[in-house]
């Protein structure tokens, strides 16, 4: 924790205080209730829902982040508290393609079962590790009893932290993920809460800038779609903002703002997942020599989801005549939509972009933008679609197992 001296502050009930923190690297500003705790603060307002909570009492260590260099209980701090201090959360410990030596060797020694308690497990050991490498293999069950495991998985648990320690004998490697990046959470400081959960379809407040998304995106799509329209009508209708929003399933121009800025909503389902995003994109690219365009989102709904995309969009002239066009996009995805996991949200995008494109052709050919019923699938069978792209995998990869079992 920081070491300057305290300020006395007082702040009137239901007024939202400013606390100013780096989170993995990330310098960030919330403004927030006076009684949100931090665990409450990561989770909600920055979208790192890797801080686990479980007991909310300080008995089980779910929670546990790094403060100021040393693990604490993120359930039993105001955020307000940790305003000026450096907090480290799972994300900042390791990537999913640039894993920590404790995060390789806990899926090494299958050190998790439901994985409720693993964001803990994984910050206790390292605080454990980072401020005493030579603590005895012997002393593990009792040094890592301050983080409760609900499926009893001591066993693989204490292996990993015991095979990380033997490994560093100096010490740790220090946490991997953190720089600075963009994060997104409910982002408005307003208050959290139950309420907010049952009134998902109230569009969320609009951010007042467009960030480009940064650090490891939660799914990457890429999709290439071969359009029997030519080139240049297909890029008239590329370059033509409103006409590329109404080729988008679900998706619905609000304004055009300075700056080659756009506000829009678009709604998305899945299951009982009813998510409605208001945001904002900007072109941050548009090359018509080259018949390229760069556009980044993000948007929020009231139900805690956050999304951003940057997407790249490329027209070339097909062999025949044609157009192929070729969409890429990284998508960073947080709460609730985040829960789709990367496979199906990969789906649902890749789906959304191969309808997108029939909407483009279909534009470029009749010069009129499809309305947002007739662009294709709502958004419900988009889902349905990816749901059953990944019933499909599912069943490809049992097949794949009985075939080399037999
Ligand atoms: S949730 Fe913080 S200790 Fe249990
Ligand atoms: S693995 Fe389930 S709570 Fe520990």
């Amino acid at each position: 924790m920081t070491s300057t001296p305290p300020v006395r502050e007082k702040i009137v009930a239901g007024d939202l205080a400013e606390v100013s923190l780096t989170v993995n690297g990330t310098e960030v500003t919330l403004r927030v209730p006076a009684r949100t705790h931090l665990a409450d603060a990561l989770r909600e307002q920055l979208g790192l829902t890797g801080t686990h909570l479980g007991c909310e009492h300080g008995v089980c260590g779910m929670c546990t982040v790094l403060v100021d260099g040393d693990a604490a209980r993120a359930c039993l701090l105001f955020a307000v508290q940790c305003d000026g201090a450096e907090v480290v959360t799972v994300e900042g410990l390791g990537a999913a393609d640039d894993q920590h030596p404790l995060q390789q060797a806990f899926s090494a020694h299958h050190g998790l079962q439901c994985g409720f308690c693993t964001p803990g497990m994984l910050m206790s050991s390292y605080d454990l590790l980072a401020h005493e490498p030579d603590v005895d293999a012997a002393d593990l069950p009792e040094r890592m009893s301050g983080v409760l495991c609900r499926c009893t998985g001591y066993r693989g648990i204490l292996a990993a932290v015991a095979d990380v320690a033997a490994e560093h004998p100096d010490g740790v490697p220090a946490p991997m993920n953190c720089a600075a990046r963009t994060l997104v959470g409910r982002g408005s400081g307003s208050t959290t809460g139950p309420a907010a959960e049952e009134a998902p379809e109230t569009p969320a407040e609009v951010p007042a800038e467009v960030r480009v998304p940064t650090g490891s995106p939660s799914a990457t799509v890429e999709v290439t779609s071969t359009l029997g329209s030519p080139l240049e009508d297909v890029w008239r209708v590329l370059e033509d903002v409103p006409r590329l929003v109404a080729c988008l399933p679900g998706a619905e121009l609000l304004e055009t703002l300075p700056g080659d800025r756009y506000r829009g909503r678009a709604g998305v389902s899945l299951g009982p997942v009813k998510l409605s995003f208001a945001g904002l994109a900007q072109i941050l690219e548009r090359d018509a020599g080259d018949h390229r365009i760069r556009l980044v989102g993000q948007g929020a709904d009231t139900g805690g989801s956050a999304t951003q995309a940057d997407i790249r969009l490329r027209a070339e002239e097909a062999p025949d005549g044609g157009t192929v066009l070729r969409a890429d996009a990284d998508l960073f995805l947080s709460g609730r939509i985040a829960q789709f996991g990367r496979a199906l949200a990969g789906d649902v995008s890749r789906r959304l972009f191969e309808q997108f494109a029939v909407a483009v052709d279909e534009t470029a050919r009749t010069g009129t933008a499809p309305t947002v019923a007739a662009a294709g699938p709502s958004p419900v069978r988009l889902a349905v679609l990816a749901a059953a792209d990944a019933f499909r995998r599912t069943l490809m990869r049992a097949r794949a197992r009985l075939t080399r079992r037999s």
